[in-house]
């Protein structure tokens, strides 16, 4: 692609200027977005980058390993696994607003930062994947009210105290263009495919309080979510699919017996840049036989909603 072609240039000709012969720390998710602008810094800088993995504990089936295996192994980056479930679940105990939620874990996230940015000595800048969109709803219109929507735990949050300052490559790039540049840099096709996946993870879609019992009937849920997805070609169609764990339970039958579980709402939406959306029409069947297989296969849930709210008036994320 010639234009991502000349803006990767041009990013690598900015990133290096911006940077010196300074350090980056990088917020690494396993996302597109962070993946793409880690890559992008290497390519700039090489060994002046070291990537943190962060395991809130709000990570999907399987995710940390994945992640961790790819980015050390396929790309040789310098990659610190921090295992953080213990410090993240703990200060979300009892935490049901959605705001609260948002903070804590932004809060957290840039103490984890700032920690093993000192570990390696210090370094100068934090870089993050943060895109047009996350810039433009969290800005607040000069002579008017501050509009926040939702507060970005990975947009404005960063203490001057921590004295770093910030790199964000794809700071003017939405989403199509961030998956462009990645197929520039090289990128494995199924992953630049991934489904967005919020900082905040799991956590914004446990309304409610967040305990490690939903935390798992969610990853297990959402995961024979996304193979029944797959398994019908539909994948690639949809901008985002995922399970939520509802903050309720309800009575059921299953063979002679009565249950009291917990009740999971499915999401599907098409999209273009994550700022509207439309619920994605699957049919009946789809929709039977993936509450069937998730009842089934996921101890803990006894009742599957299907959620039919666009953008605007809903989000994509249920907090
Ligand atoms: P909403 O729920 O606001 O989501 O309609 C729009 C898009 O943004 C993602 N999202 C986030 N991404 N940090 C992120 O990196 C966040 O705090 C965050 N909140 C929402 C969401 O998954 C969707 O793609």
């Amino acid at each position: 692609d010639w234009t991502m072609a000349s803006y990767r240039e041009d990013a690598i000709a900015r990133i290096r200027a911006q940077v010196g012969d300074r350090k980056v720390i990088c917020a690494l998710s396993g996302g597109v977005d962070s993946s793409v602008a880690a890559i992008l810094i290497h390519e700039a800088i090489g060994e002046q980058l070291t990537c943190v993995f962060v395991d809130h504990g709000l990570l999907r089936l399987n995710e940390a390993e994945e992640v961790v295996t790819m980015f050390r192994e396929a790309y040789n980056l310098p990659l610190i696994h921090a295992n953080e479930s213990d410090l993240f679940l703990g200060a979300l105990e009892g935490v049901s607003d959605p705001e609260v939620k948002r903070k804590t874990i932004g809060r957290l996230f840039i103490e984890v930062f700032d920690k093993h940015a000192k570990d390696i000595g210090g370094a100068d800048f934090l870089a993050q994947g943060t895109l047009y969109p996350d810039v433009i709803e969290s800005v607040s219109f000069s002579g008017g009210p501050s509009v926040t929507i939702k507060s970005h735990h990975n947009v404005g949050g960063l203490p001057e105290k921590m004295g770093m300052k910030l790199v964000e490559p794809l700071r003017e790039l939405f989403k199509d263009e961030v998956r462009a540049l990645g197929r520039e840099l090289g990128l494995p096709e199924k992953f630049i495919r991934r489904h967005p996946f919020p900082g905040p993870g799991l956590a914004i879609r446990c309304p409610g309080e967040i305990t490690r019992e939903k935390l798992d009937i969610l990853r297990r849920a959402d995961a024979v979510y996304i193979d029944q997805i797959r398994k019908h070609g539909l994948y690639d169609e949809i901008w985002q699919a995922f399970a939520a764990i509802l903050p309720m339970r309800t009575v059921g039958v299953m063979g002679d017996g009565r249950t009291y579980d917990f009740a999971v709402g499915l999401r599907a939406v098409t999209s273009v840049d994550g700022m509207t959306a439309d619920y994605y029409p699957f049919t009946h069947e789809f929709l039977g036989e993936t509450a069937t297989r998730i009842i089934n296969e996921v101890k803990g849930v006894n009742r599957v909603f299907y959620d039919v709210t666009s953008k605007p008036p809903g989000t994509i994320e249920l907090e």
